[in-house]
């Protein structure tokens, strides 16, 4: 510690931290460290850990970054506060990498007080053993910093059960968590307007698909409860800050949220010596002759199942096919349905094969699977026996067509009970 303080104190940068909106400042940081978020989903273009300090009356920063990046957040924010002192920490969440530096903070800023719902401030003592200087406030209720006044709504399960929004209506700000966010380093800008957001869509997809997918349904309340508000500028726990894509980033949250998908298959398969990749490339065939363009391929030993998911929840086809292993399916395949499982994807059009050397359990354990998900599935399957033969090399065909056509086919409106 004695080291840190000497870098903290003797060497010193005055970072330009962008004014994101009047008296309202970005200090959060790029990891382009981590290989994989939350130890499990690979980020090949990085993350950031957003924070934002609203400097008025009273001081108030919102939010925290992963501890690793502690040292040089504290740099960003001196260099924003010139000797002044946080008045309020306000958190919107939990998961760690947004809180695990409040104690490093606590440290440099001991009057800071903890502004939480009462989940929160619960946790704050479970992951940190802090008990004290707590602030904790109500659905709806209002703080006022002086010009600023920061009303706090919560949004439970977007991502954790704590999660709430705050929102600057002087500013008309909403600090979102972890909503809208995104995977992806800012490099060298923060506000959308200023940077080529394209690339930043495809990382909202993965982000929403592996961390918040699960919880559609919470997703979908907490955007009627914001409908309300006037909102200029969205400012996430990761990504850019939305400002002139604010509807872009909104819609994309409420079309992932209810499962909405665009035309297109995703053909996910396993194979050990290609028979059964063989047989996913029979069905992509069969669905491009029937007129499917966006048909994504991906062999789950080779793309990792968080980019699978991702395309599963853009496209409104799937296709898994898998080997027979060990009495199971191919262990890849496993994994993603019950990935798939978990999330409670909803509807989606299926079809699905396998294939085995001695003993069929892949493609019976595939129409369980569909079963459960409750999708409609093409009302066949296909099944080999060792090498791809010509029956059902042209079986897999027509199991694309079918596909394709049942794609096509509109589904019966809800409530209806045909
Ligand atoms: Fe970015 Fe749920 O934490």
């Amino acid at each position: 510690m004695i080291v840190l303080e000497c870098v903290i104190l003797k060497i010193r940068i005055m970072f330009l931290n962008t004014e994101i909106t009047q008296d309202t400042f970005y200090v959060g940081v790029n990891d382009r460290i981590k290989t994989k978020f939350e130890n499990l989903i690979p980020i090949t273009k990085g993350v950031t850990y957003n924070s934002y300090l609203i400097i008025d009356e009273k001081v108030a920063l919102v939010d925290t970054v992963d501890v690793c990046y502690s040292d040089l957040f504290l740099q960003k924010i001196q260099s924003q506060l010139n000797g002044r002192d946080i008045d309020y920490l306000i958190i919107n969440h939990m998961e760690p990498d947004h809180s695990s530096a409040i104690r490093f903070i606590r440290k440099y800023y001991p009057n800071i007080v903890l502004v939480g719902n009462a989940k929160t401030l619960g946790m704050v003592e479970g992951f940190y053993g802090i008990d004290e200087n707590f602030l904790e406030v109500k659905d709806g209720e209002m703080l006022s910093l002086g010009a600023h006044k920061l009303y706090f709504y919560f949004t439970p399960m977007v991502h954790w059960p704590e999660t709430m929004m705050t929102y600057d209506k002087t500013t008309q700000t909403l600090f979102s968590g972890d909503a809208f966010g995104t995977f992806g380093t800012l490099d060298g800008g923060v506000l959308d307007a200023e940077i080529n957001v394209e690339r930043y869509w495809d990382e909202m997809a993965l982000y929403y698909a592996n961390i918040v997918g699960k919880y559609g349904s919470p997703v979908q309340k907490a955007l009627q409860k914001l409908t309300p508000l006037e909102i200029k500028m969205i400012c996430s726990t990761h990504g850019p800050v939305w400002k002139e894509y604010i509807d872009k980033a909104v819609d994309m949250y409420d079309r992932m949220s209810r499962f909405e998908a665009r035309e297109g298959v995703v053909i996910a398969y396993g194979s050990m010596y290609g028979n059964t990749e063989q047989m996913a490339e029979a069905v992509a065939k069969g669905l491009v002759s029937a007129g499917i363009k966006n048909v994504v391929m991906h062999n789950t030993a080779a793309t990792d199942s968080s980019v699978i998911l991702r395309d599963i929840f853009k496209y409104k086809g799937l296709v898994i096919g898998s080997p027979t292993y060990c009495n199971e399916l191919h262990p890849e395949i496993d994994a993603l349905v019950r990935k798939i499982e978990n999330r409670g994807i909803k509807r989606r059009d299926f079809a699905y094969f396998g294939s085995f050397s001695w003993a069929g359990v892949a493609k019976k354990k595939l129409g369980v699977f569909a079963e459960t998900m409750g999708w409609r599935t093409v009302d066949f399957s296909v099944e080999e026996k060792m090498g791809l033969k010509e029956n059902n090399y042209q079986a897999c065909i027509l199991l694309g067509e079918k596909l394709a056509e049942l794609l096509r086919t509109e589904e019966p409106a809800a409530g209806s009970c045909h």
